[in-house]
């Protein structure tokens, strides 16, 4: 017997619709909002990760070598395979660009509830439009979704990276390494990179600032805990949560916070991430912000901003607030009865199916009373007997599988009765 590799899931009939449901709600929103679907590669080089994702992403790469020796992985993310796509193929088109994609990616990760090596991402990127409209739009879309899912419990928490950049003046490098140990809260580690880059003194204030947290009012805290740091970044969040406002978006749904560090090395600005409360320990549904790929990657330097929403975590989080309508019943099931009557209930059930009903037929031979019972296991509405006395009549017995009521029905108003009933 084979088990499936560890951290992957089968996803049954029942769970596969309720991440349809979740998926479309996306679908529909992004597209709302102007947002086009593209799609990239599950392989890419291995070197389009390894060149700004940042060592947590790299540590879980997927690798493998393909029979021409190449070096390739797995996608871990969609964010660079979209901005290599955009630099080597769509940078021409008009800006701003507005891409969502959605899919497997992998991570070889600890897996535990909610957290697996296979997992899907609905994710979107604007490039090419002014920062602040770009990021509140994508933010705006990020709660959206959330809200379009029918989540009542929704939290973003806002912050920007850019402001720990800024006093930070250290290559790239040594800056990412500063900022990993703020992420995964490694004061140690902190302390003791601070303290090789000669700046001992910064430990202080960032250890202050990553636990500063709430409205508006906590960025004149922030600001005057990190002194060093520009001011730009503060008004930037103060701007950012007046264009939600406008958005509609209530002050409740999302808070500004200074710890919103991020685990890939890429964000340059604004960065946010998306809880669900209710959720536990893998909560967080979302993250994203602004970045700098595009130049790295070789094009032009433009405004970069997107998000990723994990459709597991989703999914599980209208489970649990019970969001997920039931799924759309089979409205008929079509049992042939008697011998010589197959080719007129398989007209049947097709026409039923081009009148736009799901219509499904017995497909084992089994008697009339067996069919009835497998229909009504499967939970079909209606089953439609199809036997020979009512054929010479060009009608059918149409059966009310919650009733149990039949009523001789002509072939020509069958589908309007089924849709009645
Ligand atoms: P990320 O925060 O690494 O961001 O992932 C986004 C979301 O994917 C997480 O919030 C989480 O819901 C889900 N996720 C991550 N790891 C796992 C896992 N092992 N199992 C299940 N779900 C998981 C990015 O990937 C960025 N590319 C987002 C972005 C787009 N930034 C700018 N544009």
């Amino acid at each position: 017997m084979f088990e499936r590799p560890r951290g992957t899931n089968d996803w049954g009939p029942e769970e596969m619709a309720k991440r349809r449901f979740v998926e479309s709600r996306f679908v529909q929103l992004a597209e709302s909002f102007g947002f086009r679907e593209v799609s990239t590669p599950t392989f890419e080089s291995l070197d389009l990760f390894t060149a700004k994702s940042g060592p947590g992403i790299v540590r879980e790469l997927y690798t493998f070598k393909d029979q021409g020796g190449r070096d390739l992985a797995l996608r871990p993310e969609f964010t660079a395979p979209l901005l290599r796509f955009y630099v080597g193929e769509l940078r021409s088109r008009p800006k701003p660009l507005k891409l969502y994609t959605m899919g497997n990616v992998f991570r070889y990760e600890e897996p535990q509830k909610g957290r697996y090596r296979e997992f899907s991402q609905l994710n979107v990127e604007i490039i090419g439009g002014a920062a602040l409209p770009s990021d509140a739009e994508v933010l705006a879309l990020g709660i959206g979704t959330m809200r379009a899912i029918g989540l009542k419990q929704v939290k973003a928490r806002v912050g920007n990276i850019g402001i720990l950049r800024s006093l930070l003046p250290f290559d790239p490098v040594d800056q990412a390494v500063v900022l990993h140990s703020l992420d995964k809260r490694n004061f140690e580690m902190l302390d003791s990179e601070l303290r090789r880059l000669g700046r001992p003194e910064l430990a202080e204030p960032l250890r202050k600032s990553i636990g500063l947290a709430g409205n508006a009012s906590i960025l004149a805290e922030a600001q005057k805990v990190l002194a060093g740091a520009s001011p730009e970044g503060f008004d930037y969040l103060r701007s950012l949560g007046d264009l939600l406002t406008a958005y509609g978006i209530p002050p409740t749904d999302y808070e500004f916070d200074m710890g919103v560090v991020r685990g890939l090395d890429y964000y340059t600005g604004m960065v946010f991430e998306i809880d669900s409360p209710n959720l536990g320990a893998e909560k967080q549904v979302g993250g994203g912000g602004a970045y700098s790929l595009a130049e790295i990657f070789g094009g032009e330097r433009v405004a970069q901003t997107g998000f990723a929403l994990g459709l597991d975590r989703l999914v599980m989080a209208a489970e649990a607030e019970g969001t997920i309508p039931a799924e759309r019943a089979l409205d008929a099931y079509v049992i042939p009865v008697g011998d010589g009557m197959r080719d007129r209930a398989v007209k049947v059930v097709t026409k039923l199916r081009v009148a736009g009903l799901r219509a499904d037929i017995d497909l084992v031979g089994r008697g009339p009373t067996k069919n009835l019972d497998y229909a009504n296991s499967v939970g079909a509405r209606t089953a439609v007997l199809v036997g020979e006395k009512e054929a010479r009549a060009g009608s059918v017995a149409l059966r009310n599988m919650k009733t149990g009521a039949q009523s001789v029905v002509a072939l020509d108003g069958l589908a309007e009765a089924i849709r009645a009933s």
